[in-house]
């Protein structure tokens, strides 16, 4: 049994889920966050409820996070309809996630071996806007909302990209920085190719999104990948064993990075 305290949002479904149940079976507390059937259930969309969050957090954990890990996000069924739905995936998928990292620091802080994680995506073959990405990074969560309705964000896709785009360079900007790194904290992210988790589930069975989702998605390792697969490795991110590993999007997706970007990223 360790004395590691882990905060995990997104833990009702999915990802979250799944990294929440090897943390427990591995003998560490884990704090569950989300909307539904969570030790602290509130709504990382709003203000209100990213507020409630660290309220809860601080009355559940006794005011410790040994590591965070970042899950809850938006997509799938949810990028269905609307602009109101297409401002949730930016509330939540970047300013939500935003508000779980810098909300806690200063609990990792206190921690012998803080780390923290996130889910971005692989690099989508959409182009999101730069503009959408910059408002994001400005941390003008209003500004960012209103681009979602203009006629330059046509697609659900697009927004979606943007929103994990701007998170992964968000992580990129920030881990080397003395808030982060320098204060011993360890920040990553994963990014999943397709994982078989209730969100794709929905997305699947609508043939249109489907199209657009599988095209041009080679996973030759298996397939499509597991909720667990993911959960193993922001288990090992936010482990003490994570010493040196810091502001990298590590992709977990069977390969599917190495097929379409090949090999002159580097
Ligand atoms: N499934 C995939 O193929 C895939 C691929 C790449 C990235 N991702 C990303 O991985 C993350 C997890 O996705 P998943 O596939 O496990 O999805 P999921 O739908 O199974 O789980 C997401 C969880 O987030 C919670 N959530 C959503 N909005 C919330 C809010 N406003 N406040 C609090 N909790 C909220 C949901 O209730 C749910 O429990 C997401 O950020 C997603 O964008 C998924």
């Amino acid at each position: 049994v360790s004395d590691r305290v882990y905060v995990v949002t997104g833990s009702a479904s999915g990802m979250g889920r799944a990294t929440a149940s090897l943390l427990a079976e591995a003998g560490h507390r884990v704090v569950g966050v989300d909307r539904r059937d969570a030790d602290v259930v509130a709504d990382l969309a709003m203000p209100e409820g990213r507020q409630a969050m660290l309220d809860g957090i601080r009355a559940a954990a006794g005011g410790r996070a040994d590591a965070v890990i970042a899950c809850a996000g938006v997509g799938g069924a949810d990028l269905r309809g609307g602009r109101e739905r297409l401002e949730t995936v930016i509330r939540v998928n970047y300013f939500g996630v935003l508000a779980s990292l810098e909300g806690l620091r200063p609990l990792l802080a206190e921690s012998e071996a803080p780390r923290a994680a996130t889910i971005t995506s692989i690099v989508f073959p959409v182009d999101p806007d730069d503009a959408l990405i910059a408002a994001c990074l400005a941390g003008d969560e209003e500004q960012a909302v209103a681009l979602c309705g203009s006629d330059a964000y046509p697609g659900p896709l697009e927004v979606y990209g943007a929103s994990k785009r701007a998170l992964a360079r968000w992580v990129r900007r920030t881990a080397p920085t003395p808030e982060w790194a320098g204060a011993g904290i360890a920040l990553n992210a994963v990014g999943p190719a397709v994982i078989d988790t209730p969100m794709t589930r929905d997305l699947l069975a609508t043939p249109a999104l489907r199209a657009r989702i599988t095209d041009g998605r080679p996973m030759p390792l298996r397939g499509y990948g597991s909720p667990e697969h993911v959960g193993a490795l922001l288990v090992w991110l936010t482990s003490p064993e994570n010493g040196f590993v810091t502001g990298q999007v590590i992709f977990a997706d069977g390969g599917h990075d190495a097929v379409k970007r090949g090999d002159n990223v580097w």
